[in-house]
């Protein structure tokens, strides 16, 4: 722990499951007092617990962001009622993938999807525009890489993270000269918290083709996390990092099936 992130307060979406959970106790333990948001009332209580065991300091607020404007802007109204506004990190984790193919996407789960994934980041970034603002705030996105490397099971879900790779680089043009800056981390396949690092695990075969041939650690992801918003990526604009193993970039199932 370095303190890389003391005094600052940051507000995780869908920190209460596997990936934003381990940002959330990623940033408090470097210093920053954490919101943390999700649905489920109970793992809201045992991740601020852990937090506050470890000695940091967080609060849950629920929220159920499903892309109505109202509800985004209620979450940005009490995490900021909580913060005597201010606010200097927005992480926008929560998303949904169900499983799905063209033929079977009702408007049901079009709405589900493009809500939780896409609406709802977008209404939350414009409560907080101002408070973020004000504190020449981070704004850091999860995308996928789905988004970019193409699968057959969920074309709403691979569509809708593509379009916060979009909304990353389009807030940086339009919210860095507010002093705002919006950066993006893209995980490969992560395995569920708690799954035995050492033992292969089922999210491992969509990785095969990596060059790490296995899934990733939602601790991977917050590592990235951490250095996106904290000042040693004071440099760092309107990109998203690749934090998937080269699964989206590298291919090297050949080599390793003639080796
Ligand atoms: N896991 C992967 O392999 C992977 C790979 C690439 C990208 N990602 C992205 O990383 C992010 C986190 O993924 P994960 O695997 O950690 O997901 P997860 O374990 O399924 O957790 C999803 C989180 O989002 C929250 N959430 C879902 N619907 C919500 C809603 N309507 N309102 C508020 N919160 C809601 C959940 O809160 P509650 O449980 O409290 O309802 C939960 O905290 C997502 O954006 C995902 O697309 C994941």
């Amino acid at each position: 722990m370095t303190n890389r992130l003391q005094n600052k307060i940051a507000l995780v979406t869908g920190a209460t499951s596997n990936i934003g959970r381990a940002i959330a106790t990623a940033l408090a333990a470097e210093g920053a007092r954490v919101i943390v948001s999700g649905r489920d009332a109970d793992r809201g209580a045992q991740v601020i617990a852990e937090i506050r065991e470890a000695g940091g300091h967080a609060d849950f607020v629920r929220a159920d962001l499903t892309g109505d404007p109202s509800a985004s802007a209620g979450l940005a109204a009490d995490a900021l009622a909580l913060t005597g506004g201010r606010l200097d990190i927005l992480v926008n984790n929560a998303g949904v993938y169900p499983l799905h193919s063209t033929a079977d996407a009702g408007d049901d789960l079009f709405d589900l999807v493009y809500g939780v994934n896409v609406k709802a980041p977008f209404h939350l970034v414009q409560a907080l525009v101002p408070a973020l603002a004000a504190s020449h705030g981070v704004i850091l996105n999860l995308g996928s890489w789905v988004a970019r490397l193409a699968v057959p099971s969920s074309p709403l879900y691979s569509s809708s993270k593509a379009a916060m790779e979009a909304l990353t680089r389009a807030w940086s043009s339009e919210l860095g000269p507010r002093g705002i800056r919006v950066v993006g981390v893209s995980p490969g396949v992560i395995r569920p918290l708690g799954s035995d690092p050492e033992a292969p695990h089922r999210s491992d075969t969509l990785m095969a083709d990596a060059p790490t041939g296995r899934a990733g650690e939602a601790a991977d992801i917050a590592a990235a996390s951490v250095y996106l918003v904290s000042d040693d990526a004071s440099f760092v604009h309107g990109t998203t990092l690749d934090v998937d193993g080269g699964r989206a970039n590298v291919a090297v199932s050949a080599e390793r099936d003639a080796a």
